[in-house]
């Protein structure tokens, strides 16, 4: 069973109720309740979403009984479930098609429905799951349009153990001539008043998943991505939470989609002051036809309600996404410190600098060593090779299968990394498949990285990958996979689509990616796969299907991390962020930090390292050994213990960041505080805690330890009613206050007797 977030009503399970004299359904577990009613028209409209509700009772009359469908009360802002356009509703629609006479309206009603237990895969696509018929109930509610017979299936699923529900929607044409699809979100929820923040993730390379927080406005206001990935730029995911709501207090919904391509995420206030808010895959950049008889399924859509702050929010997220979402043997296996060596060496190493970078990492504790870009054709650059995947023997003489045995013989175990999605013009690949290549004949291909995509939608690419790569994976020890993809998709066209089906392809790329992730994840089930996209450039929930670990961002500075890492907790949980620690001065800011500021930041994640270990001082080794063996012993409540964030560096003066994880049984704690710049006269702060036990007792220790003769004020028994309501003393003397020049991090350690 999922760990259950701390339960506040607990009957333990997820029910759905149908009424047939009323017409209602109400899904319901211990947190929240969603309420639907089909309308007098037969239109399915939305009733509610919040904390949930008795059950027995009828909300029916949330909706106005006056109402008798758009065609008599043209605009009015009814709470629909899967709304169209054409017909009144002048609102973004959730699915719009073009019929065979061009015509454009469908006119859903309700035709039927299922409950069933536990829930149901989507065809091709990654979904959450239950592992067994009692975590969840999902119901299936049919609409049709009678005279396309379009057929819509809405699909919700309501989990037993967190405050989420799964929706996704599959369109049939049960007609007897093509149509097509234009518009197919994943969920489209109908809030009754508009009063919300709007929060997004977004950024750019090096800095990606920002938090942005802006005032619901009147009109539409969207994030979106049309790059072929979900995009370092924003993330499919936001969320609305009232203006006082904090991390520990208030109203939050957040919808987030598992998907790893173009997708959009919008929300809509009206002039009557209703807010819509949908999330699916991008329409601007998406048709499918659909043949009679055909089917098309949505990826899915997880929406989280939290009256309990965002933290509660994210804390939903991070459950179901890791023990529900991520599969396979690594899913709930602590995961190992690795060290990388793309900053230590880029293209420049051999197979015995790679050994000596081990053997050290071997001595300082490092579990796993990866070999990133540079191991096959031709690659001392990154303008070739792309798409040979076969050893480069001047650098690796003895293969990755004798590189990978001496790195076993060390003890450590053996990663590489992969970029299969792509191919450089100078390859073998691309001379013998210049087809392969995204691109649209008669126009120039754009180049980025000098690299091109190759055509995922074409089922032989995915197979020649698949041959390929297996071949490799099978051919040596390899324990960790780093998957790649660093540039978007320009030109989008498939020969192997016909004009008609051009508006497919997008959606058919990530099919391919997908597959192709299935069937190397099938066939390798012990290798762990960690996924990438020119750092953080495709960290979606899709992807953490298959991978459950990404690399978070490119940017390895300590202090831009705190922002990422944070933004990026907003819907992911620590078991899913690759965390490393780098060399100074800093590959992409130049900053100096300290290495315990660097390790500390680190440590909230899946933690490793990307340097030269040989250039270590004798000291730094010393003292990376301590920062291994400390994320050692902690290692399991910072990659599966909650994570819980207390004072953000988005807000006030960006000076500060804090934020901690705590074991499911509330008994050890690591917090971390982190202050950009050192301020002279540091006041009398104290950080207030939370997600401990108050009746407990607990240890408290600072690390690095004997540095901050305050800090040690806080070392000692303190109880967790004081630890959360009076807080961790932070203030220093004079003297030490000027000793923690910038960049300065703390972490306490809170054990309960
Ligand atoms: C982008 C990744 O994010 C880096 O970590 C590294 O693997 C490079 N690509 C290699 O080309």
């Amino acid at each position: 069973m999922i760990v259950a977030l701390p339960q506040r009503r607990a009957t333990g399970s997820a029910s759905i109720d149908w009424t047939a004299a009323t017409r209602e359904l109400h899904l319901r577990n211990d947190w929240i309740s969603y309420a639907l009613a089909v309308l007098e028209n037969g239109a399915l409209g939305q009733l509610y979403i919040g904390p949930a509700l008795a059950r027995g009772s009828s909300y029916r009359h949330l909706v106005p009984d006056e109402f008798h469908g758009f065609s008599n009360r043209l605009g009015e802002p009814v709470a629909l479930e899967y709304p169209t356009a054409g017909s009144g509703d002048y609102r973004v629609p959730a699915v719009a098609v073009d019929h065979a006479d061009g015509s454009t309206v469908l006119d859903l009603r309700y035709l039927g429905h299922r409950i069933v237990r536990g829930k149901p895969t989507i065809d091709g696509l990654p979904a959450t799951y239950a592992e067994d018929e009692d975590e969840a109930t999902t119901l299936e509610v049919d609409l049709r349009d009678e005279p396309s017979r379009v057929i819509v299936t809405l699909s919700y699923t309501i989990f037993r153990d967190v405050p989420a529900i799964a929706r996704s929607a599959r369109i049939r044409n049960d007609g007897t001539v093509a149509l097509r699809l234009r518009c197919a979100m994943s969920a489209s929820l109908d809030l009754p008043d508009a009063d919300w923040d709007l929060i997004h993730l977004s950024g750019t390379w090096a800095r990606e998943r920002h938090v942005r927080t802006r005032r619901l406005e009147l009109g539409r206001q969207s994030i979106s991505s049309p790059r072929g990935s979900s995009g370092h730029q924003h993330n499919p995911f936001l969320a609305l939470r009232r203006a006082d709501t904090v991390e520990d207090r208030g109203e939050a919904i957040g919808v987030s989609l598992v998907y790893s391509g173009n997708f959009l995420a919008e929300a809509e206030v009206e002039p009557f002051g209703t807010a819509r808010l949908r999330i699916g895959i991008d329409p601007e950049t998406f048709a499918w036809i659909l043949e009679p008889g055909a089917g098309f399924a949505t990826p899915e859509a997880v929406i989280v309600y939290s009256d309990a702050g965002l933290g509660a929010l994210s804390e939903a997220y991070h459950r179901l996404y890791r023990q529900r979402l991520a599969r396979g043997a690594w899913r709930d296996r602590l995961r190992p410190v690795l060290v990388n060596n793309w900053e230590g060496t880029y293209f420049d190493f051999t197979e015995e600098r790679l050994l000596a970078m081990a053997a050290v990492a071997r001595d300082v504790g490092i579990e796993l060593f990866v070999l990133d870009d540079g191991w096959f054709g031709r690659r001392d650059s990154d303008n070739s090779s792309l798409g040979d995947w076969f050893v480069d023997r001047r650098k690796l003489p003895n293969g990755i299968d004798g590189l990978a045995r001496r790195v076993e013989a060390l003890g450590l175990r053996f990663g590489l990394w992969i970029e299969p999605e792509m191919v450089s013009e100078q390859s073998e690949l691309f001379a013998a498949h210049p087809d392969w290549a995204i691109g649209i004949p008669g126009r120039t291909r754009t180049e980025g990285r000098q690299q091109y995509v190759l055509d995922m939608a074409r089922p032989e690419v995915v197979d020649h990958l698949f041959a390929v790569l297996s071949g490799i994976l099978g051919s040596a020890p390899i324990s960790y996979v780093k998957w790649d993809m660093n540039r978007y998709i320009t030109e989008p066209y498939s020969p192997s689509l016909p004009a008609e089906r051009q508006g497919e392809f997008f959606h058919r790329y990530v099919l391919g990616v997908y597959a192709l992730y299935e069937r190397l994840v099938g066939a390798f089930p012990e290798i762990l796969f960690e996924s990438c996209a020119g750092g953080g450039g495709r960290f979606d929930p899709g992807l953490l299907a298959f991978a459950p670990q990404a690399w978070t961002s490119d940017q390895t500075d300590a202090i831009e991390r705190l922002a990422i890492q944070w933004g990026t907790s907003l819907a992911y949980p620590l078991s899913s962020m690759g965390a490393h620690v780098s060399a100074v001065p800093n590959h992409q800011v130049g900053r100096i930090t300290p290495l315990a500021t660097r390790a500390a930041v680190a440590f909230f994640g899946v933690f490793g390292y990307e340097l030269d270990t040989t250039a270590l001082t004798d000291d730094e080794r010393h003292e990376v050994q301590e920062h291994v063996d400390f994320y050692k012993a902690h290692r399991d409540v910072l990659q599966q213990g909650r994570f819980l964030r207390l004072r953000s560096p988005f807000e006030g003066d960006r000076n500060e960041t804090a934020w901690m994880a705590v074991s499911d049984d509330a008994r050890r704690a690591v917090v971390g505080y982190y202050q950009v710049l050192n301020r002279p006269v540091p006041g009398r702060d104290r950080l207030r805690l939370r997600g401990l036990d108050r009746r407990l007792s607990y240890r408290v220790s600072t690390w690095p330890a004997g540095t901050d003769q305050r800090a040690r004020a806080s070392d000692g028994l303190r109880g967790g009613d004081e630890l959360m309501q009076a807080g961790l003393i932070l203030a220093a003397s004079r003297e030490e206050g000027v000793r923690r020049g910038d960049f300065w991090a703390r972490l306490f350690v809170v054990e309960a007797e």
